[in-house]
């Protein structure tokens, strides 16, 4: 394909930010559901991925979410959120203030050259000091708007769905201004996986956010050393779909084994073709694992 091909697409999100800052709760009031409450201990053991949909000026416009656990235990899928992602969300509860692990996924963000939007939430809460955050912020170079900077700060509570709107706008701004989002729908679909495990019933399941083409039950794809034929979809609500196109999220199903987070996937041309790159893949692996422990 070539430039003409190119068509609007929605910004990827990561929500980041400091063990039990609110990020989920976040991803619940945007989303009307509760997350929260069906979390083991109210922790984030793994990433979650949704699509919303919201108006901007006029315009009916979708936002893809990554949810990223906050405990020190998950570094990695930290970095691979980043990396997913065309913006981060930082969450900084303002009672609580800044803390290692929202200087650590400020790190990611930057590392990854990602603009960031910062949520100071749980603005409901006794002892919260949002303009504190602001300054704690300011000694990493988040400046807001408001102090002459450039990083929008938007004051929210998760918990009373203060703020959610003025947070959504703040981000499809920050898209607008900063970003060139567009991606070719037609071309056979590329992405990353971003969770994956083994279902009891369902077998190999792996999230997957299509960031070029359109994925479609039916297509042969290649995750890391997993292979397979798309046997079905599922959409953020567990509802079966036909097709994913970009920055769409997407639970597949069908694959002869787990992914692991961060892998690649590619679409081909037969299942056969899928499974001679993975074999290649695994073969490859095999003997550099061989040359490691030989050295
Ligand atoms: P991890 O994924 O474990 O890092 O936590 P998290 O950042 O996803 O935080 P989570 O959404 O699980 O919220 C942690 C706790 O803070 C929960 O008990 C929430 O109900 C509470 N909480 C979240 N947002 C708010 C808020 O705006 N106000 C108040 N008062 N409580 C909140
Ligand atoms: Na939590
Ligand atoms: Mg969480």
């Amino acid at each position: 394909g070539d430039e003409s091909d190119l068509e609007a697409r929605p910004p990827v999100v990561t929500v980041m930010g400091h063990v039990d800052h609110g990020k989920t709760k976040l991803l619940d009031a945007i989303r009307n559901t509760n997350v929260v409450a069906r979390e083991a201990g109210g922790i984030t053991q793994h990433i979650g991925a949704y699509q919303v949909g919201t108006t901007h000026e006029g315009a009916d416009r979708k936002i893809t979410f990554i949810d990223t656990p906050g405990h020190e235990a998950f570094t990695a899928m930290r970095a691979r959120g980043a990396q997913a992602t065309d913006i981060a969300v930082l969450v900084v509860a303002a009672d609580d203030g800044v803390k290692p692990q929202t200087i650590e996924a400020l790190n990611h963000a930057q590392a990854a050259d990602v603009p960031v939007v910062v949520a100071v939430n749980k603005i409901d809460k006794e002892g919260a000091d949002p303009n504190k955050v602001r300054a704690q912020l300011t000694e990493y170079g988040l400046v807001a708007e408001e102090y002459g900077g450039s990083t929008l700060f938007v004051d929210i509570s998760a918990k009373q769905g203060l703020g959610i709107d003025d947070l959504l706008e703040a981000i499809l701004l920050t898209a607008d201004a900063e970003l060139d989002l567009r991606a070719n729908p037609t071309m056979d679909a590329q992405g990353l996986a971003i969770e994956a495990h083994l279902d009891k019933g369902r077998g190999p399941v792996a999230t997957v956010l299509v960031q070029r083409g359109t994925l479609r039950v039916g297509d042969s794809i290649v995750c890391g050393e997993a292979f397979g034929r798309v046997r079905a979809l599922l959409d953020d609500n567990m509802q079966p779909v036909t097709e994913a196109d970009p920055s769409r999220p997407v639970l597949v199903l069908g694959l002869t084994a787990v992914p692991s987070a961060g892998d690649n996937f590619i679409v081909v041309s037969d299942d056969r073709m899928a499974r001679q790159i993975a074999q290649q893949r695994v073969a490859r692996q095999r003997i550099a694992d061989m040359a490691k422990s030989s050295r």
